[in-house]
């Protein structure tokens, strides 16, 4: 026993988040954040909340209602968060037990681990499907008496893989009551994929209620451009929703965000932010087709190639395995673009302006199809 102050054991396993240098004329494409200035109004918004920033609180019923209204849903099954890391962290907080598990897929948001670590849960990695998908099947088996939530991210971070309405639907039937079952949607405005599941949408007219323990958390940090704000949201079931409001700071999310939040949802919000996404994903999709023909080309011509999935985030995945590090070099030194290497699984890159998508596309080209 030392008299020095030590943290707890969590503190070695919890990684910090570290924003990343970024070199002069250097393209920002490693956070999936959109390249987007802020949406028009906003800013007069957030000026509007300036005289009020001494008082607590900000006008979150309004927020809130708009939220709500939008998802079909009553205001006291919406809550507001920090960021939807924030949430997470809550939602885990909120029924784990120290050495309680936390099940999710693995690779996926890397915030998950420390989300658990911070609870003193157990983090119980399940592995994707080869594309990046994932394996209910894997995931229902993982299930035991010490498992309190089910974290499922859709499209999954970093291969894009979303999940589908049929084996969304296997969750919800084979995740017992007992077990929280989050979705994690920061991803789901991007989606294109037919039969892509989107919990946010299932509480449309004519859907089923889902059952109590479901909880969809959304993000405004990608499809809204507010990365920099810091709001997401839960959408649950009241006693659900006030659960997990009690583990989240109170009042973390602040006068500025929650005006922003409200902002987002009012009509000329929601159809900024869908000109935007319908942006993003014909992008992603020329980026996609045209690294795809390119690389058929490659083949037909017995030079070399890789493969090029498909991806329903604001993202392109290259699952380039051990070259993920050399493709991110490549890039960095050729094209001045800095994207995420998963290290040994592959390299994600963030869709942002369209010439640094061309440099993209080129660099890519050269170094898969070249010798
Ligand atoms: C799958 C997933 N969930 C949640 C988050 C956290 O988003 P927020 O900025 O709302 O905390 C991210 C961020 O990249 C993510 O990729």
């Amino acid at each position: 026993m030392t008299d020095r102050l030590t943290f707890r054991a969590a503190h070695d396993q919890i990684s910090v988040f570290e924003r990343a240098r970024i070199p002069e004329g250097v393209a920002r494409a490693c956070f999936n954040e959109p390249h987007f200035p802020p949406l028009d109004g906003l800013a007069e918004v957030i000026a509007g909340e300036v005289p009020h920033l001494n008082e607590y609180g900000g006008r979150t019923e309004e927020a809130v209602a708009a939220i709500a209204a939008a998802h079909r849903r009553e205001p006291d099954e919406v809550l507001l968060g920090s960021g939807s890391m924030d949430l997470i962290r809550a939602v885990i907080a909120s029924v784990c037990e120290p050495g309680d598990d936390v099940i999710f897929s693995w690779l996926t948001f890397e915030g998950y681990v420390s989300a658990c670590h911070a609870s003193a849960a157990t983090p119980v990695m399940v592995p994707t499907t080869a594309d990046g998908g994932h394996d209910v099947d894997a995931i229902l088996a993982a299930i035991t008496d010490r498992t309190r939530v089910v974290l499922v991210a859709s499209p999954n971070n970093p291969s894009g893989r979303p999940l589908m309405r049929e084996q969304f639907d296997r969750l919800v039937a084979g995740v017992p009551p007992r077990v929280i079952l989050a979705l994690d949607e920061a991803y789901s405005e991007y989606a294109s994929s037919p039969r892509a599941a989107f919990g946010a949408s299932l509480f449309g007219d004519g859907d089923p209620v889902l059952p109590e323990n479901v909880v969809i958390l959304r993000t405004l940090s990608k499809a809204a451009a507010l990365a920099g704000i810091r709001a997401g949201y839960a959408l649950a079931a009241p006693r659900v929703i006030g659960g997990i409001a009690k583990l989240r700071t109170q009042l973390s999310v602040d006068r500025l965000a929650v005006a922003a939040a409200w902002f987002c949802f009012t009509r000329d919000g929601l159809d900024q932010i869908e000109d935007r996404v319908e942006w993003v994903k014909a992008e992603r999709q020329r980026i996609e087709r045209t690294l795809r023909d390119r690389m058929e080309k490659a083949e037909i011509e017995g030079r070399r190639h890789i493969a090029i999935p498909h991806s329903d985030g604001n993202f392109v995945w290259l699952p380039v395995g051990e070259k993920a590090d050399e493709l991110h070099a490549t890039l960095l030194s050729d094209a001045r673009i800095l994207a995420r290497s998963f290290p040994g699984v592959g390299l994600r890159y963030t869709v942002v302006e369209e010439d640094v998508n061309a440099r993209f596309i080129e660099t890519v080209t050269a170094w898969a199809t070249t010798p």
